[in-house]
């Protein structure tokens, strides 16, 4: 392969589409499950509302699908010209087969190869280094990456302090070779996996099947110790973006966009304070979705595409289970 030549593929994204489900569960709705309140929850998360995906037949699978198909319709896509499918998710429709080959099938990539990506609420963002890779290295022309949960499926909504936290919901970019100089400019990705047992489902897998002790215990239901969380979330995130700037001669004043991922309102203004981003530049989208896991950073983008004008600096950020974390910098090609 001709390294100068591939050098000179910038990856960019150049479609975005978004779905939530209808159902709105309201702070006040979860009053009359668990022992809670409106005012503690905005005022230690930032939340006041989530969407949930009722209906039990549909699984995450059906929030792709529907994101995908959002993209496909408002830029006018040819699904038949999509080369590979990654979604980011940690609700898969099952543990096998992978979720990302039903959405190929379901949306007409006849032509596509496709796999899920599971890096919980950094699974976006690293499905961003992936995607853009393939584009770079000029080995595809066309990568769809969906950012996909159905969190009610795995949250214990007697567990007041995740109950509170998640939603559903999903979002897709397509990258593909930028038509400009703009596009995927760098990133800072990371991972710590002793601290595994943090934020987790247990059982289900390979280290704990499922058996009746599993099942008596909860195993298979999300548990977060949200100190140890949070704690590491505001550090890291913060870290991370600023390593970026630094790197690429960045100050806060130069950023147009800060799309984090939307773990906590407070750990997302602490990046922003420490990048020292006034808050118009700060996305955000937790007071009405939720942290939607894989979903949220595509949902930010969708909800403002429409603010986006060519060359601005755009900076990402997620932190997550596992733990994984990281930023990254791209400039908006359309
Ligand atoms: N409603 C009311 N009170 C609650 C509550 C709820 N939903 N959940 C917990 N509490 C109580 C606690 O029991 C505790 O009471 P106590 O002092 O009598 O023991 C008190 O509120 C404070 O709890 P604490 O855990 O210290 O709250 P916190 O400020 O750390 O906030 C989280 C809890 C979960 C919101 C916070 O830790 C967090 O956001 N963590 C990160 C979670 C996250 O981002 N996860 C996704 C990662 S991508």
């Amino acid at each position: 392969m001709n390294l100068e030549r591939t050098k000179q593929i910038k990856a960019a994204i150049t479609a975005v589409g978004g779905y939530v489900p209808e159902t709105i569960l309201s702070n006040q709705d979860l009053e009359k499950m668990v022992d809670t309140n409106d005012e503690w929850i905005v005022s230690r998360t930032g939340i006041k509302e989530r969407r949930i995906l009722e209906d039990p037949e549909k699984a995450t699978s059906f929030l792709a699908i529907e994101a995908a198909q959002d993209l496909i319709a408002t830029f006018n896509i040819d699904s038949t010209t999509i080369d590979l499918i990654i979604v980011a998710t940690v609700t898969p429709d099952m543990p096998v087969a992978a979720t990302a080959a039903y959405v190929a099938s379901s949306i007409g990539a006849n032509q596509a190869f496709a796999y899920d990506l599971s890096a919980a609420c950094s699974g976006f963002l690293y499905g961003m280094s992936t995607s853009a890779a393939y584009i770079n290295s000029g080995r595809y022309k066309k990568v769809l990456l969906i950012g996909a949960d159905k969190m009610s499926s795995i949250v214990d909504y007697t567990d007041r302090t995740t109950c509170i936290i998640f939603g559903d919901g999903a979002g897709a970019v397509l990258f593909e070779p930028s038509p400009n100089e703009f596009g995927w400019e760098d990133e800072y990705m990371r991972s710590n996996g002793t601290e595994r047992m943090s934020l987790r489902i247990k059982a289900g897998g390979s280290l704990y099947p499922t058996s009746q002790t599993t099942l008596d215990n909860g195993w298979h239901n999300l548990y977060q110790e949200g100190k140890t969380v949070f704690k590491y979330a505001v550090s890291e995130m913060a870290e991370a973006s600023e390593q970026l700037l630094k790197r690429n001669n960045l100050s806060g004043e130069e950023i147009d966009y800060l799309v984090p991922h939307q773990a906590n309102k407070r750990i997302v203004d602490a990046t922003a304070k420490r990048l020292g981003l006034s808050d118009e530049k700060v996305l955000m989208n937790i007071s009405y979705y939720g942290n939607t896991t894989a979903a949220t950073i595509p949902l930010l983008l969708n909800d403002n595409k429409s603010n986006f004008k060519k060359g601005n600096k755009l900076i990402f950020a997620a932190f997550g289970g596992g733990f994984t974390w990281g930023a990254s910098y791209l400039t908006w090609a359309i």
